[in-house]
């Protein structure tokens, strides 16, 4: 029996009535990649993945545990090497970039169970964020971050150590900010956390995304991450298995996959 998903009122609505779905942005596109291929040795795990970040969008992979989201991720970040494809940022080609490089050309990328320096302060491990692009040890830059996470800035002096697993995760988010990213890169910041602190760091991505960063995401949450974002692709062993906008995703047969598949 396949499974059947209840739409929400605005998909049902859209669905419902003859007007067409919402379609994605026409912004310019900001990331695009095309044919990319990675192998570790011998075994190809990612092959000949196409997609695109366009500017101003929020994005989501979407796929189960092995798919290959990561690597796909570290791949077009230079972490790993790529095996063919092409990788274009903000209107240039920036595949043979080193890692710092590509940071320095405004992609970053908040590794998946991301670790903070636990022996130093919050507020240094903020800087430590800003050392990742020009203008390194800016303090200035520190007063987005505490807006954006008072609690931060209620534990500033508190060594990293002290803070729950939700309170590091935020501040691996809050070092990813402060480096002024124009792609923001979020490889499963729900891993292991309260729905609380899911459903406030997808806020703030949304947040961040309205104010002009572009946003990669990486979730295994479903429902949650189709409710932030404006594009999502379902990633299938190596492969994108569809995408579409929330509301297309939802409407057809993607959404049961995604849910089958994750
Ligand atoms: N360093 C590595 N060396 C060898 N194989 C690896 C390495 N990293 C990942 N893999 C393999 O590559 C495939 C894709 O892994 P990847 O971590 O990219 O998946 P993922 O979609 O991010 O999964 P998850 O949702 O669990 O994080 C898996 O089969 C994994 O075992
Ligand atoms: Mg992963």
């Amino acid at each position: 029996m396949p499974t059947t998903i209840p739409l929400d009122d605005a998909v049902r609505s859209s669905v419902l009535s003859t007007a067409p779905l919402p379609g994605r942005t026409d912004s310019p596109v900001l990331l695009q990649v095309q044919g990319l291929r990675v192998a570790y040795g011998k075994a190809e795990v990612v092959h000949g993945v196409d997609f695109e970040v366009r500017r101003g969008e929020f994005v989501v992979l979407l796929g189960r545990n092995g798919a290959g989201k990561s690597t796909m991720l570290h791949a077009l970040c230079g972490l790993v090497p790529k095996k063919a494809g092409q990788v274009r940022f903000d209107g240039r080609d920036i595949g043979a970039l080193d890692p710092r490089a590509i940071v320095r050309a405004g992609i970053v990328n908040v590794l998946e169970g991301h670790r903070v320096f636990t022996q130093l302060s919050v507020e240094d491990n903020l800087l430590v964020g800003t050392y990742a692009r020009k203008s390194s040890g800016d303090r200035s830059r520190l007063g987005r971050a505490y807006e954006l996470f008072p609690e931060l800035h209620e534990r500033r002096h508190q060594l990293a150590s002290r803070l729950s697993g939700g309170q590091q995760q935020i501040l691996a988010v809050a070092q990813g900010i402060i480096a002024e990213p124009q792609l923001l890169i979020l490889d499963e910041p729900s891993g292991g956390l309260a729905p609380i602190v899911i459903d406030r760091i997808l806020k703030v991505a949304r947040e961040l995304c309205d104010s002009g960063i572009s946003i990669l995401l990486v979730e295994q949450l479903v429902k949650e991450a189709l409710q932030y974002a404006d594009y999502s692709y379902l990633i299938e062993t190596g492969t994108v298995g569809g995408h579409g906008t929330p509301a297309e995703v939802q409407a057809g047969e993607l959404i049961s996959r995604i849910y089958l598949g994750g």
